[in-house]
């Protein structure tokens, strides 16, 4: 499963990769809004960052206008990946870009039906927001389960990009369940590494090795 951050945030980008371990970025209009910048500037500089995939989103809503803004983000950086939200006018975007050979990632999705109509329309990605679903009373991770279920059983492409992911829990069970990408906010990154017991076991071995150290 890769790893993906979802931020705009260049300090965040920067510590993550220097890890190694962060194949690609996911933002939103919230997230860029956040950090007060200009959007096609953050974009490229992200894209400069990681070299892998970075989407960017639209925010036009109808197909016109978003076909205007994919081909326009697109060329922007070849590590773009265009968000589109998943409505009847993105659908039709998707689908057109496809054909255009720009990658898109169809996010808002909630549903498994909405899932496979982002595959039939020809999304790269689709973005399943588990911690929305949470958040009304739904299980989130138990659409990832039954998207896994189905596109093994019919072999679509599109990757399964588990988003709204808020605690480490929410980024096991993307593993458990077969998410291709989880993407998370980067304190959900730094908390997977944590662990009171090796915090604790490495104290004791370094503890026990200050006695022992000096004897030859
Ligand atoms: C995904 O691409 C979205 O940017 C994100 O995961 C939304 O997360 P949220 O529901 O915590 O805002």
């Amino acid at each position: 499963m890769k790893i993906f951050l979802d931020t705009a945030n260049l300090d965040e980008i920067r510590a993550g990769m220097e890890l190694g371990l962060v194949d690609g970025v996911t933002t939103n209009p919230s997230l860029v809004a956040k950090e007060h910048c200009g959007f096609k500037q953050r974009v490229i500089e992200i894209c400069e960052l990681v070299q892998g995939p970075v989407s960017a989103e639209v925010t036009a809503v109808d197909t016109e206008g978003m076909l205007n803004q994919a081909r326009e983000i697109s060329g922007w950086s070849k590590h773009v990946v265009v968000k589109i939200p998943l409505i009847p006018e993105g659908l039709r975007a998707i689908r057109q870009l496809d054909r255009e050979g720009i990658e898109t990632n169809c996010t808002l999705c909630f549903s498994l039906n909405q899932a496979f109509l982002a595959v039939k329309a020809g999304a790269t990605y689709v973005s399943p927001f588990i911690g929305r679903l949470d958040d009304i009373g739904h299980d989130g991770m138990e659409l990832i389960a039954e998207m896994r279920e189905v596109w093994d059983r019919y072999g679509f492409k599109t990757q399964i990009l588990a988003a709204s992911l808020r605690h480490p829990v929410h980024v096991r069970q993307a593993l458990l369940f077969g998410a291709d990408i989880a993407t998370m906010p980067y304190k959900t990154f730094e908390l997977m590494v944590k662990h009171p017991l090796t915090d604790k076991g490495l104290k004791a071995f370094l503890d026990d090795w200050e006695k022992v150290k000096g004897i030859v």
